[in-house]
């Protein structure tokens, strides 16, 4: 019996990898900042744990808590679009610890078990923003596009110890909480000087206009990471959603 650990299973692509899991009868430990048990069926192969993976101690103790495990999906993320100049030190900081550091120290703490056991696999969600340039999309990107780097490089320390690692880029996803999610952090703390209000305007605008759009849906996302924990030919990279496929060229 094979066990994945997926964060950010509160909403989006990290509740439906967790149901997926289930369903094909792999043990799963869904976290969440706030456990809610009413999100996925009961089931004896489920177990839901609290993790903020921006908190270290959180992750000392969700990772113990969870014990031995197959595969890690780093799922757990925070969106969001601004110019740079209306960016707090707040939510830069926000960002990158969610994003990237986040990613990184929930790998520190599930490898020396994986190491020990020379088996193991790696996911991490970054996004397809990395793979063309976005105006009001730097830090995000930026966050996702260390992820990438971070990645590629860990695949070449850890494939020979016989850990798998890899990064899964989704598309533009609406259907999820991210939007909303990021909307609201800006919202409240946008802080973007009036030189480039119109310019945002009008990204914005583009963002949000379906028309013409080859877009991705979770369940692209959700077989993208279910391939590469099970398919051990999976590639390093793997764009997911046709936006994010025509993107990768
Ligand atoms: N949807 C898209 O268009 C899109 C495109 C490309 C990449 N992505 C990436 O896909 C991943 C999942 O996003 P989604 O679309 O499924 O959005 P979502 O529905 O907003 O899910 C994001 C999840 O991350 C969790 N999270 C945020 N901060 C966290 C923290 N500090 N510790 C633990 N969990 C935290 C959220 O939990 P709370 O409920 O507690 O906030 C939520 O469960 C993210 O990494 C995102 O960057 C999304």
């Amino acid at each position: 019996m094979s066990t994945v650990l997926i964060t950010g299973c509160s909403s989006g692509f990290g509740l439906e990898t967790a149901r997926h899991f289930l369903e094909n009868g792999w043990s799963v430990i869904a976290t969440m900042r706030k456990p809610d048990a009413t999100l996925l069926l009961n089931s004896d192969k489920l177990r839901i744990l609290p993790l903020d993976v921006s908190d270290k101690a959180s992750i000392d103790s969700a990772v113990e808590a969870a014990g031995e495990i197959d595969a890690l999906v780093n799922n757990a993320g925070v969106g969001w679009l601004s110019p740079f100049e209306g960016t707090s030190d707040e939510n830069l900081r926000r960002l990158f610890e969610t994003n990237t550091i986040g990613t990184m120290e929930m790998i520190r703490a599930v490898l020396p078990q994986m190491r020990a056991k020379g088996a193991g696999v790696i996911v991490n969600v970054s996004s397809s923003v990395t793979l063309k340039p976005l105006p009001i999309a730097s830090v995000y990107t930026a966050s996702k596009a260390a992820v990438n780097a971070f990645t590629e490089c860990l695949a070449l320390e850890l494939g020979p110890l016989g850990i798998r690692s890899h990064v899964v880029l989704p598309g533009q996803a609406p259907t999820t909480s991210f939007g909303k999610n990021a909307m609201s952090l800006m919202a409240q703390t946008s802080d973007t000087p009036e030189d480039y209000q119109d310019f945002v305007v009008q990204i914005m605008q583009a963002f949000r206009d379906p028309t013409g759009k080859e877009l991705t849906e979770s369940k692209d996302v959700v077989e993208a990471i279910w391939n590469a924990v099970t398919d051990a030919n999976s590639p390093l990279r793997i764009p997911a959603g046709k936006d994010a496929v025509a993107l990768a060229g």
